[in-house]
């Protein structure tokens, strides 16, 4: 499946009881040059109401964040790649009432993140949360033992943080999340140079 493949199948996708319940499922947003992805957990209820993900407070946050760090959510071909962030959830749909999303669930709605990661090929993503964290490095691990190194999918070096949920009610843990970003914005100075990849 393409790009366009992919959104449409996301779009009419009813494999789990979510596509019942929801307005819209919320494929992801960003430029599909991007060196970033953000995987995040699932639409609230602003994303479900609007079909881009994180435009609620959390997403304020993150978009704070992803500009202390040069980085940019919006797809604008003029934008150099290493300056842009693709931003996708594990689950596409919104889980009723915001709550946890269930293993089931999860399962259903991977193939569609596994498929944005292979057309993006990002050259780094950063997991925010546990979801996304569970989904990508199949780790049950809290995050406060993840963060701090570097991990891999498929190849691809993961930096693992806080959820901008979590920070919003945690505001002491924003200094972490910090040092994780400054560890993803390290990891990636570090890679070859994309030409060197072929
Ligand atoms: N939280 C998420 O994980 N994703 C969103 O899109 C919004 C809030």
């Amino acid at each position: 499946m393409d790009w366009a493949a992919l959104r449409e199948a996301v779009e009419q996708c009813q494999a789990c009881a979510l596509g019942a319940t929801r307005h819209q499922a919320v494929f992801g947003v960003g430029g599909t040059r991007a060196h970033w992805m953000i995987v995040g957990e699932a639409p609230g209820e602003q994303e479900d109401l609007r079909g881009e993900p994180f435009v609620g407070a959390a997403g304020q946050l993150l978009d704070a964040m992803l500009r202390a760090v040069g980085l940019t959510r919006a797809d604008d071909p003029a934008l150099e790649p290493a300056r842009q962030a693709y931003i996708a959830n594990t689950l596409k749909c919104r889980p009723p009432r915001n709550r946890n999303p269930e293993r089931e669930e999860m399962a259903r709605c991977e193939p569609f993140l596994v498929r944005q990661i292979e057309l993006l090929r990002p050259r780094l993503i950063l997991a925010m949360g546990r979801f996304a964290v569970q989904s990508l490095l199949r780790t049950e691990e809290p995050i406060g033992r993840l963060r701090g190194r570097v991990h891999r999918y498929q190849g691809v070096p993961v930096v693992v943080t806080y959820h901008p949920a979590y920070l919003l009610r945690n505001l002491p843990d924003k200094a972490k999340a910090w040092e994780d970003l400054c560890l993803a914005l390290q990891t990636m100075e570090s890679l070859p140079p994309p030409d060197a990849l072929g």
